[in-house]
């Protein structure tokens, strides 16, 4: 049983959108200012709430809330918490994706990382071009320029209320003093480092990462203090931007001026009306959203086939699967970087054009996988640890936060006399056409490497709202499960009526066109027996995979919000009155 599936073979051991304005950087603020006075509005809401992976991060969104701050000083507190507390996936070496919805209107921050300068699309292809194993995944070649930093400097800055050392002060005094290191935490932390098999420096500072260790990170307390002294600066150009480039030297790609070159970017998000509800999701470089739209209107289309179908019987498992071959299909061929290839999302998401692509569903047998094509008609692609955070303040803003490392503790590099775990993001990059990444997805030139480029994600941070209301904060991590796994939340949710916890709790499948007919299923909640049979006699193989996502939702009832942390993951929910 793989983590996922087609996975390299990776050491790494778990095979587990228009622009509304270019981001001016974060050389031009000054961390030091205090915000102008915040209106005072009243709360519509009956509290504030959280769905975080972590204790510590909710305890950082308490403080926050505590000294009057909003949704999205307490998401840029919980990702800086993250960073420390749970340093698998939280990070500021790597990047992510965050969706807004402030004052009645939605935003979305990409600060995914980019290839370095250096980069060229064949980098990870031997002279007889051959994927060189392990490459993109671990080590300083897999680091893509991070983008956490700059992204929480944005977010804050534009629509943040406290000051920013308020938001960086709980993660300072976590690393500074220590926290109590989970078993969950442990295991992951043992499992990462037999996938580096010391090929990187992760064992000097992760050695101690034992389940009850009182875990200090002196050298990360110190990055912290000095973003929070001098604002995202400090890592960009001041001294940690000498750290992460003198630890570089020799070994990788990044260099002083990508650091300084690095820009977050605030794009139009996706945006589709859906039963009733507006969905606000992410635009490319995520395929996340468009995928997610594409499953939820094609599953409207086929609402006559999925009349009287039982949720998760064979039959469901088998429609949803050629919903998915489309999407995918279409994954593989259009997306890529926004900011280097015209990705056609309006025609991906037109209703028109997914009412053709839902009538070509054979409710009987599963299609041939070679016969569904890319649907456009033109020519034109990810591994894992990510975490995903969902907040509402109690005025009714909200923050849908998913960002990443990539695998397990990134490519296990760790910048020396910082502490910073750095990404192995490169491997979301097409490395090669026709070869699948970590999670078994190919992809074409839109996502071949080019310098400054971003790759393809499926990240899909995503709210729903309703008559201009927050009505759904949702996401996990999970690679190219992502969206799949949002759409058969919010299916369970609002087509099947189901409470938020069994949503958020029933079993969960996933299929991506390749490898052939594959149907992938949880330990959580396994597909076996009599169901096994059933769908296996439809046509499909089963294969088992470790993870199926890690979600964390909050719904809006009414105006009392109610939040769900997956019981799959190690996640904590917290309401603030
Ligand atoms: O951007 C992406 O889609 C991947 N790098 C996400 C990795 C991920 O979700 C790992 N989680 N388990």
């Amino acid at each position: 049983m793989k983590l996922f599936s087609n996975v390299k073979a990776s050491a790494s051991g778990f095979a587990l959108v228009a622009l509304i304005s270019v981001s001016s950087g974060f050389l031009e603020a000054t961390p030091a200012v205090a915000k102008a006075p915040a209106k005072i509005q009243p709360a519509t809401l009956t509290s504030a709430a959280i769905a975080v992976p972590d204790r510590y991060s909710a305890d950082a969104a308490g403080q926050i809330f505590n000294e009057g701050g909003n949704a999205v000083d307490a998401a840029v507190a919980i990702a800086f918490t993250l960073a420390v507390t749970y340093p698998d996936a939280g990070n500021i070496g790597g990047g992510g994706f965050m969706t807004l919805y402030v004052d009645g209107k939605p935003y979305f921050l990409d600060y995914r990382e980019r290839a370095p300068l250096a980069a060229t699309k064949n980098m990870y292809l031997d002279d007889k071009g051959n994927v060189v194993k392990d490459m993109s995944l671990i080590g300083y070649r897999a680091v893509g320029v991070p983008g956490t930093v700059e992204g929480m400097w944005e977010a804050q800055r534009r629509f943040g209320k406290l000051k920013w050392k308020q938001v960086l002060a709980p993660a300072i005094h976590y690393a500074r003093d220590g926290f109590e290191v989970s078993q969950k935490l442990q295991e992951r932390r043992d499992g990462a480092a037999k996938s580096f098999a010391g090929r990187t420096n992760f064992d000097t500072y992760f050695s101690n990462l034992k389940q009850g260790v009182n875990f200090k990170q002196p050298d990360l307390a110190a990055v912290l203090q000095r973003i929070s002294d001098h604002g995202a600066k400090d890592f960009y150009s001041g001294k940690t931007a000498d750290l992460i480039a003198d630890a570089m030297r020799g070994h990788g790609l990044i260099t002083k001026a990508d650091l300084e070159q690095y820009k977050a970017v605030w794009r139009e998000p996706v945006t589709a009306d859906w039963n009733g509800y507006r969905v606000i999701t992410a635009p490319p470089p995520s395929s996340g959203g468009v995928g997610l739209v594409q499953l939820l209107k094609m599953k409207a289309d086929l609402a006559a086939d999925f009349n009287g179908v039982p949720l998760n019987s064979a039959q469901y498992v088998h429609l949803i699967a050629e919903i998915e071959k489309r999407v995918f299909a279409d994954r593989a061929q259009y997306l890529g970087d926004p900011d280097f290839y015209k990705v056609p999302v309006a025609q991906l998401i037109d209703d028109a054009y997914l009412a053709k692509r839902a009538a070509e569903v054979n409710p009987d047998t599963p299609s041939g996988t070679k016969s569904v094509q890319p649907g456009l008609g033109t020519s034109m692609p990810e591994k894992a640890e990510t975490t995903h955070y969902s907040v509402i303040d109690k005025w009714g803003n909200a923050v849908s936060n998913t960002y990443t490392l990539n695998g397990p503790f990134g490519s296990g590099v760790v910048v020396d006399r910082a502490g910073i775990v750095l990404n192995d993001e490169m491997d979301d990059f097409s490395v090669k056409p026709g070869v699948a990444n970590m999670f078994g997805v190919v992809g074409s030139d839109a996502n071949a490497i080019e310098p400054q480029k971003r790759p393809l994600s499926s990240m899909d941070p995503t709210i729903l709202t309703k008559d201009g209301k927050v009505a759904l904060v949702i996401g996990t991590p999970g690679g190219s499960r992502i969206f799949t796994s949002i759409f058969q939340v919010i299916t369970n949710i609002y087509d099947f009526d189901m409470p938020l916890p069994d949503a958020v709790a029933a079993m969960r499948f996933h299929h991506q066109l390749l490898p052939p007919d594959t149907i992938f299923w949880e330990p959580y909640k396994p597909i076996e027996g009599e169901l096994a049979t059933q769908i296996e006699a439809k046509g499909y193989k089963l294969e088992g995979q470790r993870f199926n996502g890690d979600i964390q939702v909050i719904k809006v009832n009414g105006n009392t919000p109610e939040a769900v942390a997956d019981p799959r993951g190690r996640g904590v929910t917290r309401l603030f009155q």
